[in-house]
């Protein structure tokens, strides 16, 4: 990954300028839900710059409603969202894709009926060049390009996933928002889709995890939140983070 490419597409993003730019993408307060039915009251997130930030939580927490928060399908009814630094309450998610910021859906981000290739070129429709995407893609996942010409509903899980993490990086994103990576893999597919995600933050990408089961995101991650009934109740640095974790999960439990 090139990290001067990543979050071309974000105003104010002037390198070096004082004082310390905005974080790329956060929610203030910001409550959200369904209908009348509020499932997030009044949370606060920040996807730190260039590091992969995680936010846990057992099953109907308000991870995945907050994603959709912070990505644009889901609009805050109270509270904002800023990207970088701007606030952009009304934004939808091509508006927000334009501005860099990726979503990987929980398995609905590869689209079954086309070839791994096919994937990786209707990823390019809100920006983003065809080569660079193949460039990309095939660089950072090598058995995506022996399976170029493969529909992707016959790839393995792993694959599958390697396919959604290629869709989202060879866009050059400034940020990346990624619900449940490790969903239904093996430890070691995980362990590796993981090392490209520290790759790419470390290149510049801010990278944003949200994972239901939340040790490894922890090892990766420098900072965590942990989710629970809609609320945020830690936020801080995820070697710290583990005693929220084993609450939030046995008061789920
Ligand atoms: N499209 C929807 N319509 C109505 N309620 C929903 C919808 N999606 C999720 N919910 C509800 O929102 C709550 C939080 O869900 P979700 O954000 O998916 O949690 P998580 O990702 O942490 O498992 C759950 O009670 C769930 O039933
Ligand atoms: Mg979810």
């Amino acid at each position: 990954m090139e990290a001067r490419r990543a979050g071309q597409g974000l105003p104010l993003l002037t390198e070096g300028s004082a004082p310390a730019p905005a974080p790329p993408l956060s929610l203030r307060a910001a409550r959200a839900g369904y209908g009348r039915i509020e499932i997030l009251h009044g949370i606060d997130l920040v996807v730190h710059r260039g590091e992969v930030t995680a936010l846990l939580g057992p099953n109907g927490a308000g991870k995945t409603t907050a994603l959709n928060v912070m990505s644009g399908l889901l609009r805050p009814t109270d509270g904002c969202r800023h990207v970088a630094g701007r606030h952009l309450n009304d934004a939808d998610a091509d508006e927000l894709a334009r501005l860099g910021i990726r979503h990987i859906r929980e398995g609905r981000s590869v689209y079954a009926n086309l070839s791994v290739d096919d994937n990786l070129l209707v990823a390019t429709s809100s920006g983003g060049s065809t080569d660079r995407i193949r460039e990309v893609a095939y660089t950072l996942f090598p058995v995506l390009k022996e399976r170029r010409t493969q529909l992707a509903g016959t790839l393995s899980g792993g694959e599958r996933q390697m396919l959604a993490l290629a869709r989202g990086l060879g866009v050059d994103p400034a940020v990346l928002l990624i619900d449940e990576l490790s969903m239904g893999l093996a430890p070691l597919v995980v362990a590796k889709l993981y090392d490209v995600v520290a790759d790419v933050a470390r290149a510049g990408v801010s990278v944003f995890v949200v994972e239901q089961f939340a040790t490894l995101g922890l090892k990766y991650a420098s900072h965590a939140y942990v989710m629970t009934n809609g609320r945020v109740t830690y936020d801080g640095p995820s070697a710290d983070a583990i005693d929220a974790v084993h609450a939030a999960y046995l008061g789920a439990a």
